[in-house]
């Protein structure tokens, strides 16, 4: 099952392919990083703990969860009403119903540009109006996503406080934000803004503490040689490549790689994939521009963006 949110970093890509090992035989599975959750829509486990420290991504689930049916209509409504004018109208309201606020996420992420999330230093979501026009999909339930969602814990939490809570028969699907070292001149600075070195540095003694009570991990990250060296000791490394944009445009494909790093899976059991699925434009341009942008706190976008 696809997920119901386009998220900058998303991993649909991945989920097909077989360098993702199986999840079958975990007990539990936690994703501590949700964003729009696309492996989690892909194994659907029996039981899971997935968070973010997006207040509003997670209160979306949660309303798609115990109140899909008021969910879609007041998504008809947007869906009826959509246009640049409207957009721009709903982006500066500050609903104070928690369905009407689940909806104006889901209204805005269907058609800002390029699904992308970002607010200004006030909180406030500013992501411009993009290209797509359709708030609904042909054929789409709700009721399938509010389902899929029935069993799982869904919290507004620090990566951290999640992981220690995870132990034997859990598996924790990482997808941090990519943040790596600075380089001697300084030019590497993905998402400095959004998720530090520091917490990076975080994140993996959160790992090992996770591990040494047996927990498995399977983690993805920029394979950058700083985050290969943090992990060494305790994760086992290994890359996967997959289709991006080389110099920022999306005519000019290549392949660019990331670190799949692990522990106590059981690639034995991996199922036979399909090939890689080939990402959209759209998607690539928001990967790209979430690595070459710190896009939380007050930043215009680049004068090139609509
Ligand atoms: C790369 S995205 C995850 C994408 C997800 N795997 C998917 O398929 O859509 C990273 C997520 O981490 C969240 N995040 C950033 N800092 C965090 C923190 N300290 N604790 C928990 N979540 C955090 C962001 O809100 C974002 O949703």
């Amino acid at each position: 099952m696809r997920p119901f949110l386009k998220w900058a970093g998303g991993k649909r890509w991945l989920a097909d392919r077989e360098e993702l090992p199986s999840l079958a035989k975990f007990d539990r599975y936690i994703e501590p990083f949700l964003g729009s959750g696309a492996i989690y829509f892909h194994s659907m486990p029996k039981s899971a703990v997935l968070s973010d420290v997006n207040e509003e991504l997670v209160e979306l689930y949660n309303v798609m969860k115990d109140s899909h049916c008021e969910l879609y209509e007041r998504m008809c409504v947007h869906h009826a009403s959509h246009n640049k004018e409207y957009y721009y109208r709903i982006r500066s309201e500050r609903p104070l119903d928690r369905i009407d606020r689940a909806s104006r996420f889901l209204y805005l992420n269907r058609t800002c540009f390029n699904g992308l999330y970002r607010v200004n230093l006030k909180g406030e979501f500013n992501v411009p109006i993009g290209t797509k026009a359709s708030v609904i999909f042909p054929g789409e339930d709700f009721i399938t996503y509010a389902s899929a969602l029935s069993s799982a814990e869904i919290i507004v939490q620090d990566f951290e406080v999640t992981l220690d809570g995870c132990g034997f028969g859990d598996v924790a699907f990482i997808d941090p934000p990519y943040t790596v070292m600075h380089n001697a001149n300084g030019f590497i600075k993905y998402n400095e803004n959004l998720f530090k070195w520091s917490d990076q540095v975080r994140l993996r003694d959160s790992v090992e503490r996770a591990t040494k009570r047996g927990c498995a991990i399977i983690m993805t990250n920029a394979d950058h040689q700083s985050v290969r060296d943090l992990y060494k000791d305790i994760l086992e490394y290994s890359s996967v490549s997959r289709r991006s944009v080389l110099s920022g445009s999306p005519n000019a494909r290549g392949t660019t790689t990331e670190a799949m790093l692990t522990f106590g899976v059981d690639w034995s059991a991996a199922e036979p994939k399909a090939v890689d699925e080939p990402a959209t434009a759209s998607e690539i341009e928001g990967d790209d521009l979430l690595r070459g942008t710190a896009y939380s706190g007050s930043r215009e976008f680049p004068a090139a963006m609509p």
